[in-house]
């Protein structure tokens, strides 16, 4: 179990009257907080060819944006002040960054996108903006001064001609001084402006997932489509007589909306498809079919048992994605956009070792009940990659 980020303020108030609805400022919410990452590795990592990386450096009221990877020069010739390094997905990276995300486990696993950090100079930051997503910005070392403004709306004008988003008109309503161990929750859509005040200036932003309806539609139909066979026609109604040859006929639409809500209202292919989707990895390398090997040879999981007798842990890869969920009277475990793994809801053994997966991300022996088909499920998510072995 992992203490609460939000210190003493009870987790259900904050849920009923602040998530997705209004900001809030916790004082000494994780009062022994350390970085995750510290600045040195943070830089270590901006320079690595995989990872997300940008410095953001304002001149006046001009802004510059470089993007990562960069090489170790670049970090000696920027400014004096009013620059900041953002990397994102530290957690895909690090295992410490995992583990602090774990804190944020009191809402659902799959709506955590990643953990941001960014490293600022004295003046450093990304200007008054707003995000499509819930965020919790975490104060690790130094101060940043937050100001939190009103609702915006894909209306709100930004500044032409920048390569960031700048609101044009940022009013704070708000301001407070943060520094380590205090954090901010900002819902979607609040335009916020963090500045840091001294050098040395690490946030960590935990930003949570909305995926847009858009995507949603058109991740589904195509899930759906590539489903489909071609031999699945559009039938004429019984009714096709009509008095003008040029006209779509109401009929028609009504057939045309009949196909639609077929696979819009089916809840099989919805939950199906969403377990996929949802748990695709946040960078897309193709991740390994682990569902196409159904037996491991008995080889691997007596050397797994072994591994786990000898005391050894096993951990989730950092960047691997894991979600249940029960529909049919069976649990799905999907991992990395695949279902791995359907079980009956009565097989209670297999349904506790998938939902420790989904929860955690360090295993033992005693994680899980130790059956046969534990051990096989372990060792197929072992040979994808899903999970790893201390001893690699
Ligand atoms: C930052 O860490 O400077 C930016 C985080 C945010 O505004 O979402
Ligand atoms: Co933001």
């Amino acid at each position: 179990m992992y203490a609460s980020p939000l210190g003493n303020f009870p987790i259900d108030e904050f849920l009923s009257d602040y998530w997705q609805k209004k900001p809030l400022l916790l004082r000494n919410a994780l009062p022994d907080i350390a970085s995750p990452v510290s600045a040195e590795l943070l830089a270590g990592l901006a320079c690595e060819e995989d990872v997300e990386s940008r410095i953001i450096i304002q001149h006046e009221n001009d802004w510059e944006l470089l993007q990562g990877p960069f090489n170790e020069d670049a970090f000696t010739t920027l400014p004096k002040s009013h620059w900041t390094l953002l990397v994102q997905a530290v957690d895909h990276w690090m295992p410490e960054a995992t583990k602090f995300l774990q804190q944020f486990n009191f809402i659902p696993r799959w709506r955590i996108d990643d953990l941001m950090m960014s490293y600022a100079s004295d003046g450093g930051g990304v200007g008054p903006h707003f995000d499509n997503y819930d965020v919790f910005l975490v104060q690790t070392e130094g101060k940043r001064k937050w100001e939190i403004g009103g609702l915006c709306s894909d209306d709100s004008e930004l500044v032409e001609n920048l390569p960031v988003s700048i609101l044009r008109n940022f009013n704070a309503q708000e301001s407070w001084i943060l520094e380590p161990g205090d954090m901010l929750y900002v819902p979607p859509g609040f335009a916020h402006n963090g500045v840091a005040q001294g050098d040395h200036c690490i946030t960590c932003s935990v930003g949570f997932r909305a995926p847009s309806h858009s995507e949603i539609v058109r991740e589904y139909s195509d899930y759906i489509s590539e489903h489909l066979s071609e031999s699945l026609r559009y039938q004429d109604p019984d009714d096709i007589v009509q008095i003008n040859t040029g006209e779509i006929s109401r009929n028609t639409i009504d057939e045309i909306k009949k196909i639609l809500s077929n696979y819009m209202e089916d809840q099989t292919l919805i939950s199906d498809w969403f377990g996929r989707y949802i748990t695709t990895p946040k960078y897309h390398e193709e991740a390994e079919d682990v569902s196409i090997k159904k037996n491991t040879s008995s080889f691997e999981t007596k050397k797994l048992k072994k591994y786990l007798e000898s005391e050894n842990s096993i951990f989730r890869n950092e960047s691997s994605r894991f979600a249940f969920q029960i529909f049919d009277e069976n649990v799905h475990l999907y991992v990395d956009g695949k279902c791995i793994d359907t079980t009956c809801e009565s097989s209670q053994d297999k349904i506790e070792c998938i939902t420790g997966l989904c929860e955690n991300i360090e295993f033992s022996k005693i994680s899980f009940p130790q059956t046969e088909d534990n051990f096989l499920l372990l060792a197929r998510l072992l040979e994808s990659g899903a999970l790893y072995l201390n001893e690699e």
